[in-house]
């Protein structure tokens, strides 16, 4: 079986990104073959900084690899280092309809919040469908919010196998029920592009000023509460012991749930979850050749893998004569 996902390098991971995407892919390790790469192509569709995508792409890739992404039991790339996957978005682009583009939330949303409606912005999920469809990807663990686009890979898959024959594999979305949405300190989806995250790798008191600004209403302590709707306790069940949980549930269950040291005990917890992480994101930080190396190494298997595809599809739609 091949797991395959990717992440932009267009900001700072958050909490999100962690259960969404990267511990999914961590945990499936052994579970097959494991494609893990970092969309710089997409990211231009956002990021105008040059100098921001450049350097971000290397400490995407320190937050993967800190996190316990293993390259060697993976193959772990950049995605421009392998342009076997522009030309078959091209290819892919001539058989998907412009209206199952026209459908995509997340480019509306995009524009609504003031990025530039462009062409790129507009066909990114062909360029996610190339991504997954050429190395024959089976499973892409992702967050909720990128289902509709694997439905655009897998509706290009279908339609390319019937027009020209067996070629793709359809894949398929792998969408954790548990942590599918991570909500932000608002209780809306953690996002970058709604500034509401809480960064994995923040300094100490930045990550303090951050869980304390978690909202929550204003319900006094000894009032009952729903914990279910409470947005500091649904981030506090993501880290806390199962133990610690319980008592906490029955806290807001029965009344006496402060919320004000409930965000106290999160920051510790946040703090102590990350730590190894943390301490390894450090020393990688401070040898971006040996990132380089690792990167230029898996982007050679993954150029291996990639040819192979498109080869086949060269053939199949009259590219070789
Ligand atoms: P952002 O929304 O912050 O820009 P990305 O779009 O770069 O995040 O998402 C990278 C990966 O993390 C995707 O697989 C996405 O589904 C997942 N992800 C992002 N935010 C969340 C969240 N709040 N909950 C669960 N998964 C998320
Ligand atoms: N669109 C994804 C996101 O914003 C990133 C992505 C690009 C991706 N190509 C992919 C995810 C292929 C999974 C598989 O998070």
């Amino acid at each position: 079986m091949k797991i395959l996902s990717g992440i932009q390098p267009s900001g700072k991971l958050h909490i999100g990104n962690y259960f969404g995407m990267m511990r999914p892919m961590i945990n499936n390790m052994d579970r097959g073959e494991l494609y893990a790469f970092i969309v710089n192509l997409h990211a231009l569709t956002s990021v105008t900084d040059s100098k921001a995508l450049a350097q971000d792409t290397l400490e995407a890739a320190a937050d993967f690899l800190a996190l316990g992404l293993d390259p060697e039991r993976c193959i772990f790339w950049v995605q421009s280092d392998v342009p076997e996957v522009t030309e078959l978005t091209w290819i892919l682009s001539t058989l998907t309809p412009i209206g199952l583009l026209e459908r995509c939330h997340s480019y509306k949303d995009k524009v609504a919040k003031g990025i530039a409606a462009s062409h790129g912005l507009f066909s990114y999920p062909v360029l996610m469908a190339a991504d997954i469809l050429l190395y024959q990807a089976d499973l892409v663990p992702v967050g909720k919010d990128q289902k509709q686009h694997l439905e655009v890979a897998r509706d290009i898959a279908i339609k390319f196998n019937n027009n020209y024959g067996e070629t793709f594999v359809v894949p398929e979305a792998a969408i954790a029920d548990d942590v599918a949405t991570v909500p932000g300190l608002d209780g809306q989806k953690m996002s970058k592009s709604y500034g509401n995250t809480i960064g994995i790798f923040l300094d100490a008191k930045s990550l303090k000023k951050r869980v304390m600004a978690i909202v929550t209403d204003a319900a006094p302590v000894e009032a009952p509460k729903d914990p279910d709707k409470c947005n500091l306790y649904n981030i506090f069940k993501l880290f806390a012991p199962a133990d610690r949980l319980k008592e906490v549930h029955d806290l807001y269950v029965n009344g006496g749930a402060a919320y004000g040291y409930l965000k106290l005990e999160l920051v510790d917890l946040l703090w102590e979850y990350f730590r190894p992480a943390r301490e390894k994101r450090e020393q990688l930080s401070a040898d971006p050749g040996y990132l380089r190396q690792v990167l230029a190494k898996g982007a050679d298997k993954a150029r291996e893998k990639a040819s192979v595809t498109l080869d086949q599809v060269l053939d199949k739609v009259g590219l070789k004569y």
